[in-house]
Order: structure tokens, then sequence, then C-alpha cells
């Protein structure tokens, strides 16, 4: 785990939000900058070599997407410009059809804004109900799930880690489950993905979107993984070039099969390019040795950080490298500035997760999430940072 590879962490920058994003090691941004100075063709359009080495490095990534979360088949692996625009295309190209009135959809009150906004457009344009699945002691477990099914229950889609409790959910568990009563689910991978290893066919995943941003990659780029299907019957719902094979002056038009049929237009190549480089760098490490060193590093940082005086932690027993915060009378975003000052980059407020404080009954918390590049150094740092006797006084 080479800190060296990072410019960014050469700077004396304590850098806890990786929830946020990730930092890029250079050999990432190089191969962003090597596409731009030594071959920025188009994809899928050029009858020339340069055009060509650019169709294989594009269509190199899709293949190792596809080993990294070991799809079945390349065309299983579509690229959008992130998370969110994974999930957006999920609900309103695939479940606005599948969907019928007064179908049920569960997600919880833990869900980001991306899996929480699109259900409620949809349920206003088609009036499906979306329910929540209960949290006990802000996580979900099996027998939430069970007891909120209703025969009216067409899928359930969550987080596999939430970006604030930072909790691991049993979605093999609940996969399976939902399967047994013909429901679907969508797995928001975007606080997964980059932090432990996903087998969408052992897990048996109908749906998972996840960006390269928060896995060492480019920003703008994404993946919405779909089973072969269900991807079938999925519609694309942006039209244009590169998604069709012709189009006559009536109307009438062929569109192209998976992939492409759900990649209109010319694509963030350079950000594809980056993310195929980013699962290179993490497959050297193993998405299991960064599982193993972030369990370990939260630990060591929650028995640190319950050592300073007045701190109220969320989430202490979840497993990932997130842990939420608020010193006793700090405002989250005033603690977050204070930190700055000593060059500490953490996460302050709501998160996206704006109707979580429902269930944790506080709006703002501190937020620190931890990647395989951060040490036990930066948390001893943070935690004397915090144990300033003279914190309240700094910060007003
Ligand atoms: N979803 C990102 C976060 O949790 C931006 O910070």
């Amino acid at each position: 785990m080479n800190r060296e590879d990072f410019n960014i962490l050469s700077k004396n920058i304590i850098y806890l939000d990786n929830g946020a994003t990730s930092l890029k090691p250079r050999c990432i941004a190089n191969s962003v900058s090597e596409y731009y100075n030594n071959y920025s063709a188009n994809a899928h359009r050029g009858d020339y070599n340069l055009s060509l080495e650019v169709d294989n490095k594009y269509e190199g990534t899709r293949t190792l997407v596809k080993d990294f979360i070991n799809a079945r088949k390349n065309k299983e692996i579509i690229f959008t410009s992130g998370a969110t625009d994974s999930l957006n295309k999920i609900i309103f190209g695939y479940f606005r059809n599948y969907l019928k009135e007064d179908d049920e959809v569960l997600i919880t009150k833990s869900e980001h804004a991306s899996n929480v906004l699109p259900w409620f457009e949809l349920k206003d344009e088609i009036n499906i109900k979306v329910n929540y699945i209960p949290l006990s002691n802000l996580e979900v477990t099996l027998d939430n799930v069970k007891n909120s099914i209703t025969d009216k229950t067409k899928v359930i889609s969550i987080a596999h880690i939430t970006n604030v409790v930072g909790d691991i959910r049993p979605i093999k568990e609940i996969i399976k489950y939902a399967h047994s009563k013909n429901i679907l689910v969508i797995i928001d991978g975007a606080q997964s993905v980059a932090h432990t290893k996903i087998d969408v066919q052992d897990l048996d995943i109908d749906f998972l979107a996840f960006s390269a941003h928060k896995m060492l990659g480019p920003t703008g780029v994404g993946v919405l993984y779909g089973k072969e299907e269900l991807l079938n019957n999925i519609k694309p719902i942006i039209f244009g070039g590169g998604m069709n094979a012709s189009f006559q002056f009536d109307g009438t038009r062929v569109y192209n099969e998976l992939p492409s049929l759900l990649e209109a237009g010319t694509p963030n190549i350079a950000g594809v390019i980056g993310l195929g480089e980013a699962i290179k760098y993490l497959n050297n490490i193993g998405m299991d040795n960064i599982a193993k060193y972030e369990k370990d590093l939260k630990k060591y940082a929650v028995n640190k950080l319950k050592e300073v005086k007045d701190i109220i932690i969320y989430n202490e027993n979840s497993e990932s490298g997130i842990i939420t915060f608020n010193i006793k009378d700090i405002f989250a975003q005033d603690l977050a500035i204070y930190l700055n000052k000593y060059n500490i980059c953490v996460r302050a407020g709501n998160h996206c997760a704006k109707i979580l404080k429902d269930e944790i009954g506080i709006k703002n918390t501190c937020r620190v999430s931890l990647y395989f590049y951060n040490t036990k150094e930066e948390i001893d740092y943070l935690v004397n940072v915090l144990n300033n006797k003279n914190i309240k006084d700094e910060i007003i």
C-alpha cells in the first residue's frame, strides 16, 4: 500500500474524506493524460489505428470491470457518468416499465439521495409506493426486511454500505430471501465496491451501481451492472449517436444491442481508461487486503476517538471505514472547519442522506471515511487535534 503513489499525500494533508471521493494514484492520472496527449480519438467510430487503440482500451476496461465484480458477460457492464446516473438509468429505464400502480418499493431512511429521489419521482409519475425498511440500531436486519415485505413489494433498493452509518448490510441473505418472493434487488455499491470484494454472481445481485471516483478512478464515470436477462428489458432513457444501428426519415429505427444501447453519445473515454487503471491498481493490492486493513484501522480509530472529551460516535459498531461523530455543543461544520486549520479533511453536514436525521435525531454530523492509504499515525494526529484543550475557543 504505497502512499508515495499519491501526490496529495506528500503535501502534509490528512485526507479522511474517502466516502466523498478517493485520492488518485499518479498512474491513473497519467493514464488519463496519456489518452489526451497520445491517442485521443473517439471510440467505436473510426476506421483507423488510433481509433482502434481507443476501442481496445475502452472495451478492455469493460472486461476488467466484468472480472472485478465477476459478472458473466461484458454486455452486463454499462458505463455511465457515476452511481447516480446508473441508479437513474435502472429506475427510469427498467422499473418505470416494470412496476404498476400500487406496487411497493422498499428502501431505508439511510439511503443516499440518489437512491431516494428517483423513487420519489417515479412514485409521482406512476403511483407506486415507497416504503422504508425499519432500522435496528441504525442497521438493516434480515428480519426487518422480511417484516417489511408485502405481496405488493416488487423491488428492494438499498446501499451495500451506507455513507453515514457505514453498516455493511447482509445483502446475500436479503437477496436470497427477496428472490424467494420474486422481488428484485438493486444494490447501491457506491461505498462498497472500492472497499470490499463484490461478486455479483455469488451475491446474485440483479442491478448494481457504482462510481469510478471513489475507487481511485476519475470523476464522471460509473458502472451500471445488470443481469443480462434484466438488461434485455431495460429501455434507454438517452437517445442519440452510438446507440442506434439505423433510422429513417419516417421514424423507423433500429437500436444497437447491449451495451452500446445504453451508452448514447461520445462516452467519457479518458475516464473509462482511468477506471481500468484503477481496477488494475486495486487488484494488485487485493480487495481482501483492503477490507481487512480498513476494518482494523476503523477499530483502532474508534478506540482512539473514544478518548476524546465530549465525543459522540454514532456508529462505533459498524464494520466499514466510516466513523460518524459530533463533539458535544460544537456544530459539525464548525468542527470540520477547525480540523481544516490542521490540514485534516473530513466531511460535515447531512452527507446527502437527508432523511437519516429522522433515525439518529440529529441533522449534521462529522464523518471520517478511511481508505487503505490512511494510517494509525494520521488517526493519532486527528485525535490530538480533537483533544486540544482550546478547541472551543479556536472555533469561536
Ligand atoms: N456520496 C458522497 C459522500 O457520501 C459524495 O460523501
